[in-house]
């Protein structure tokens, strides 16, 4: 554990926040508390701290692994629906970022839109982290770039492809990449792009490549990576016949990967729609182990963020 490393920003809400030194530390940190955790070696770096957890949407590993990772490190961690709280009876996000700001060290929210989660960080006196909105997801690339690295040993140099739809984890994903020198092939269908600045401003530091190509963008690829049509803002949309067939990640187009590609997906999946189930559950899939680093890298996150303060 690098004991020294703080960080310059308070908050992780796009992932763009971390400088390359800061998210390569992060990743290593993770990689070796990991090791600690499996070794039996527990330290309490967040002892008395008190994490509060608001879900505005619903979860499986970000509110576990969140929850988890705290008492792991010592700490607490408070499970707050949106629903439950005074928000729901019109209290302003800025009075809830001020309250919960006298009450706990550090907030991590999943919110429907990302101008909510920047009005509740500019209001909290807490580093607030992005547990998922509608346009990027931080948390879940730090686990991917740990899982590529654990795999492949390095990410410098390293090819990847992401396949679907350019949303709010293939947004923070192509930051990931941009500060991890990965080269990001990313194929969508016409109109489901991801956002434009990001690739702008990522292209200065990594090849960003876009196309309506699935075969063209894992051509060469170290990684391939999809994630569901139908992201949970867009739960009254039918979007999946923009997608199907030629956007599946199937074992025809695996093929055309390198062989030693592995497979990536954020999880929950859709097998039969963005994946088919030979792949996400055949030998190159690495989800598993990408699902369980979301607490490593969590936990290696939240004491870099604590360690500023
Ligand atoms: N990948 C991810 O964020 O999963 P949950 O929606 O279950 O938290
Ligand atoms: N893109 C998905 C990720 C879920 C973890 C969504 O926003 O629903």
């Amino acid at each position: 554990m690098d004991e020294e490393m703080k960080l310059k920003t308070k908050d992780l809400l796009t992932l763009n926040e971390l400088g390359k030194t800061d998210l390569s530390g992060i990743i290593d940190n993770a990689i070796k508390m990991k090791k600690d955790l499996k070794e039996g070696i527990s330290k309490p770096l967040l002892k008395n701290k008190t994490l509060a957890m608001i879900f505005q949407k619903p979860s499986t590993r970000t509110r576990v692994s969140f929850e988890t990772g705290m008492f792991q490190l010592g700490g607490h961690a408070l499970n707050l629906s949106a629903d439950e709280l005074q928000l729901k009876r019109g209290e302003t996000i800025e009075d809830t970022a001020k309250t919960l700001s006298r009450y706990a060290d550090l907030i991590m929210a999943r919110v429907y839109s990302h101008e909510e989660l920047e009005l509740l960080a500019k209001n909290s006196t807490i580093p607030v982290i992005n547990g998922l909105s509608d346009s990027f997801h931080p948390c879940q690339i730090l686990a991917d770039l740990m899982t590529i690295k654990e795999k492949k040993k390095k990410l410098d140099g390293l090819k990847l492809a992401w396949i679907g739809d350019g949303n709010n984890v293939c947004n923070s994903m192509i930051y990931g990449c941009a500060k991890s020198g990965i080269e990001i092939s990313i194929a969508t269908p016409k109109g489901y792009e991801p956002n434009h600045n990001v690739v702008k401003e990522s292209g200065k530091l990594t090849e960003v490549k876009l196309s309506n190509s699935p075969e063209t963008a894992v051509h060469g690829a170290d990684v391939v990576v999809t994630d569901t049509f139908v992201s949970i803002h867009h739960q009254t949309t039918d979007r999946t016949n923009d997608f199907l067939p030629r956007f599946q990640v199937n074992s025809s187009l695996m093929k055309k990967a390198k062989p030693s590609a592995i497979f990536m997906h954020c999880l929950p999946a859709k097998r039969g729609q963005e994946v088919t189930s030979d792949v996400i559950d055949g030998s190159q899939s690495v989800v598993w182990d990408e699902a369980e680093n979301r607490l490593h890298a969590q936990k290696a996150l939240m004491v870099a963020l604590l360690r500023r303060v």
